[in-house]
């Protein structure tokens, strides 16, 4: 099942520290997120259901001092454009020491901020001007493996009888069916000299598999995230989260499971232990897998993941932008909402730094690009907006470590050569097109795919509503396979929403008589003009929607 949705992924692509929590050092913990008295973006309880989250590529974000690499007091200069913005959360990359074998997903030391990007102080100044900014923060955790540079796997391929001999999984024979996926190499056994002995990696060979069935490693891993949570953040996207436990050759349980293991679900009701040690925290996993599988990682609903991102959803939406096709999509609005327990909700996303951008999968075509906008923050869920894609960054061709650079370059801020990101030289060569896809050129202009963000954000953060309520798809009677037309209600409030997915004008006459009995207020359009839409005319509406037109009315 992963080596299939790993596949998934590369032909997207083709398209396209150790001790106790105490140890942190008295002084150095900030306990700030008590919450309730802050005025966040998006205040009081379950509020990662009501926010906008806002991934940030660190490296790639701000440069602050020349050497072409973006860093934490880059990312805080940059924090009065993220509050204008709207958003209500940050998800930053990993940020500590690493070897970048995977782009930081390699970590040597998670107690640490990588030189590259600043320090532990930068770190909680960054957390500070946030939340004083009524913004919070995610740190992204990675649990299943470390860096081969890290001190844990040092020791233990030092020797067979050290103390951390059982931290990692260790063969003679490498007997293991699993297979990394397939940009991560051919084999999930790398053979260690010093050890003389073999060790698995899911992922890239300088990934080497924490063991989790050795319980000092299972609490060290809930110790470094009480060690964040101490510093502030606010949760934690946790990475690749079904990969966490395998079957070891010779065990009772040995049949083999390579993913999404019964074990790894007991470990994380752990793991939501500690985040409800502190108030208001949340957590995002990251699960590669159909709807179903994903939806275990909610448990109950209390005691594992708030979110969970939603492959499975945004594989739909690309479908559906690529080929103007929404039928591709609308079955998949019901069904991944349809089998959530109470109180969770999937994250929607349109592309990532695992994902070609929005406006690589649109072919650069800017309308498509308006109208990925206007689905992915009218959608249920919590959504997160790729750094950049308000802008419309493009893809970059230069690639450091592997093919899913093309969504890491520098954000273009500016239209000059070195993007406003950096006084030196970048360390990925700038995507394309940053002479219009940049915040310069879009920040004063009303009609700027930047200001739509803006409008966008702004309605969910009024209409809060919008994450949790439900979506219901609507038939229009007007025959056209072209048009994807939704409410979203809740709580005696409803939102509109009518998509074309079509490349000319797109004629409709709509009958809206059940849901109109006052007259609707017309929040957003890709139109010069929209007939008023009132109980009178709502039995046959007509309207026009330009190419990848649409519009957006609460009732
Ligand atoms: C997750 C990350 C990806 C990384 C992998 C291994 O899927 O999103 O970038 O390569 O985990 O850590």
């Amino acid at each position: 099942m992963r080596l299939v949705l790993v596949l998934v992924m590369a032909l997207a692509w083709a398209c396209s520290g150790g001790g106790p929590a105490q140890d942190a050092g008295a002084g150095e913990v900030t306990e700030v997120a008590g919450g309730d008295t802050r005025d966040w973006v998006t205040p009081g309880p379950d509020w990662q259901r009501r926010t906008v989250f806002y991934q940030v590529w660190v490296r790639s974000f701000q440069d602050s001092n020349g050497d072409g690499i973006g860093d934490l007091p880059g990312l805080i200069s940059r924090l009065d454009y993220l509050e204008a913005l709207g958003i209500g959360a940050l998800w930053l990359s990993p940020i500590h020491p690493t070897p970048y074998a995977d782009s930081g997903y390699d970590v040597a030391d998670y107690r640490a901020v990588n030189p590259d990007y600043g320090t532990l102080e930068d770190f909680q100044r960054l957390v500070e001007e946030a939340h004083a900014r009524g913004i919070r923060v995610f740190a992204d955790l990675v649990m299943n493996h470390t860096s081969d540079q890290h001190a844990w796997f040092q020791e233990s391929r030092s020797s067979k009888d050290n103390p951390r001999a059982d931290w990692y999984l260790w063969a003679d024979q490498p007997n293991l069916p699993c297979t990394p996926g397939l940009q991560f190499g051919d084999s999930a056994w790398k053979w260690d000299e010093g050890r003389g002995q073999y060790y698995f990696h899911q992922f890239y060979e300088g990934q080497p598999d924490l063991n989790y069935r050795n319980p000092e490693v299972a609490a060290a891993m809930l110790d470094v995230a009480r060690f964040w949570l101490g510093k502030g953040v606010d949760g934690f996207r946790v990475d690749a989260i079904y990969t966490l436990f395998e079957d070891l050759p010779g065990t009772p349980e040995d049949q083999f499971i390579c993913g999404h293991h019964p074990l790894t679900h007991a470990y994380l009701k752990t793991l939501r232990q500690v985040l409800e040690e502190y108030p208001q925290r949340a957590s995002l996993a990251e699960v590669w897998g159909p709807t179903g599988t994903t939806a275990a990682y909610f448990g109950d609903g209390q005691d594992e993941f708030h979110l969970a991102l939603s492959m499975d959803q945004e594989l739909a939406i690309q479908g559906a932008l690529m080929l103007d096709a929404p039928s591709l999509l609308a079955p998949k609005l019901t069904d991944t909402l349809g089998r959530l327990p109470e109180g969770t909700q999937y994250a929607t996303f349109l592309s990532s730094h695992d994902w070609p951008r929005v406006m690589h999968q649109t072919g650069n075509d800017p309308a498509r690009a308006r109208l990925a906008a206007v689905l992915l923050l009218t959608l249920p869920g919590t959504p997160i907006v790729y750094y950049g894609d308000e802008v419309g960054a493009t893809n970059t061709t230069a690639q450091v470590v592997d093919k899913r650079d093309g969504s890491r370059a520098p954000m273009p801020w500016t239209a000059a050569p070195d993007l406003g990101f950096t006084t030196g030289t970048p360390w990925l060569a700038p995507a394309p097109g940053n002479e219009t896809a940049c915040v310069a050129a879009q920040d004063q202009d009303p009609d700027s795919l930047l200001a739509l963000y803006r409008r966008l954000i702004a309605l969910r953060n009024r209409l809060d509503f919008l994450g949790s309520a439900p979506i219901r798809v609507l038939r229009p009677a007007t025959s056209t396979d072209k048009l994807l037309l939704f409410v979203r209600e809740a709580q005696g409030r409803t939102l509109l929403v009518a998509l074309s997915f079509a490349k000319q004008a797109l004629p409709l006459t709509l009958d809206l008589s059940a849901l109109v009995s006052v007259a609707a207020t017309l929040e957003l359009t890709s139109e010069a003009e929209v007939p008023a839409l009132t109980p009178q005319n709502a039995a046959a509406y007509q309207v026009t929607l330009g190419p990848h037109g649409y519009a957006v009315w609460s009732l």
